[in-house]
């Protein structure tokens, strides 16, 4: 199993692996946005202006997948969607440390 999908439990048993939240993401089109505590990546994404698509925004559907081109993240709630690495489901997830996304098939 990847790191980016470890729950916070696991990830708090690996080494390496962090649960808090990031101070910041990096975007590569927009620069830095900050992360709020507990708040969901998509959360974030749109309190900077972006609009990415959803449906459920609990992990169920997919419609948020989005490239996560470096950094990890973690899931409170292990998504039913399938997300392999390199992806990320920014409804569901936290970032662990600055993550840099692709949103260009978003924006
Ligand atoms: S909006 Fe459905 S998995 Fe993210």
């Amino acid at each position: 199993m990847s790191e980016a999908l470890l729950a916070p439990e696991r990830a708090a048993q690996t080494p390496g692996v962090e649960r808090e939240p990031a101070l910041a993401i990096i975007d590569s089109q927009h620069g830095p946005m900050q992360v709020r505590p507990g708040e969901a990546l998509l959360d974030t994404l749109e309190r900077h202006g972006h609009q990415l698509e959803y449906q459920c925004r609990s992990g169920y559907c997919g419609a948020c997948r989005t490239p996560l081109l470096a950094g990890k993240v973690y899931y409170p709630e292990p998504p039913l969607a399938f997300v392999e690495a390199g992806q990320c489901l920014p409804c569901c997830c936290r970032p662990v440390g600055d993550i840099t996304l692709d949103l260009s098939h978003h924006d």
